[in-house]
């Protein structure tokens, strides 16, 4: 799959997660065979009025490559002067822009999944970041606003007009949050109108998940969010299958402490333990899922964990117990 002028190696694309997607998950989770991965979104006022903490957010790394940076934002001026700082400060292969959350606070202002909804903005927007960026532009969108006003096509042509380089597209609609399920059949045939890729997004947690995903939509890549989080092998899997045909077994929980321990150490060498612990309670956890007594472990790693060493406890239990 190739993306304005980046190849991708791979189909199997790591999706956008706040809270989540830090340069220290991005890394732990390329070796397992992530094409590209997308940064949290990075808010475009914090960068255009120089807020330090968003600046973190464009941390990157060689490992970390491709990756895109994603933006939201809804007043093009600022958006404009963002795109305009990351450039000279960030290294970075993409610019993705945010058209899907539906956080109120953000879609209040008018950004995210609200673009969307007034398809005469979003034509001006986006054309407007398109000759703003020096890297090819994507986008993330939902289904629609709610099931009476779907209009993912319509989107995603203004979107490919306006000079968008691929479009990933989460199957559901703002109003669903994230309740129910994704629905790949609202987007069949779409990808047959489009010259740019499409990525599908939402509910692949299993290999099958992707395989069905990519039957229903003939999407170019599948993007891979809640799924891999604590099952990173979940990548491998997919990324196998698309290249080879052939079903990779499960791995079972042999390795779960050895890649929870490895990416907490690499969180805590980026953020400190102050900033990464607290992230990590509600990451971890989910390493653990299938294992006995899961629920004991997941308190534990949620509300006694205060240090890395606390962590370490913790797992020798594991171990001992397991
Ligand atoms: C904790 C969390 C944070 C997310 N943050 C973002 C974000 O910053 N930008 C974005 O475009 N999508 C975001 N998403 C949406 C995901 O990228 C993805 O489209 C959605 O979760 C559906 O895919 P999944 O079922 O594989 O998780 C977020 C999802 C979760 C669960």
């Amino acid at each position: 799959m190739r993306i304005g002028d980046v190849e991708l190696n791979g189909n199997v694309i790591l999706g956008p997660m706040a809270g989540v997607t830090s340069l220290a998950y991005r890394e732990f989770m390329k070796p397992f065979g992530v094409a590209l991965s997308y940064s949290e979104m990075i808010s475009d006022c914090g960068i255009a009025y120089g807020n330090q903490r968003t600046f973190e957010y464009l941390k990157t790394s060689k490992i970390d490559s491709p990756v895109g940076l994603q933006l939201f934002g809804s007043d093009i001026k600022n958006t404009a002067k963002a795109i305009e700082i990351v450039q000279n400060v960030a290294k970075y292969d993409i610019l993705d822009i945010n058209l899907g959350c539906p956080v109120h606070k953000v879609v209040k202002t008018g950004a995210g999944s609200a673009l969307p909804r007034d398809i005469a903005k979003l034509r001006e927007y986006m054309g407007e970041v398109v000759k703003v960026s020096q890297k090819p532009v994507t986008a993330k969108i939902r289904l629609g606003w709610d099931q009476s006003s779907i209009n993912v096509f319509e989107v995603a042509k203004i979107l490919e007009e306006a000079g968008v380089k691929a479009i990933a597209v989460h199957c559901r609609t703002t109003v669903q949050g994230y309740a129910g399920q994704a629905d790949y059949s609202k987007i069949k045939g779409l990808k047959e109108t489009l010259s740019i890729p499409l990525i599908v997004s939402g509910d692949i947690f299993t290999l099958d998940d992707a395989i069905r995903s990519v039957n229903e939509t003939h999407a170019d890549g599948v993007m891979i969010a809640r799924g891999g989080i604590g099952n990173p092998y979940l990548i491998t899997q997919i990324g196998h299958y698309f290249k080879t045909g052939e079903k990779l077994p499960e791995q079972g929980t042999d390795k779960s402490i050895e890649y929870a321990r490895q990416f907490a150490r690499s969180l805590v060498e980026l953020k400190g333990e102050a900033h990464a612990i607290p992230e990590l309670r509600g990451i971890l956890p989910h390493f653990f899922s299938g294992f006995p007594g899961y629920k004991k472990i997941r308190l534990a790693l949620a509300t006694n964990m205060k240090t890395l060493q606390d962590m370490e406890a913790i797992f020798t239990g594991i171990e001992i117990h397991g």
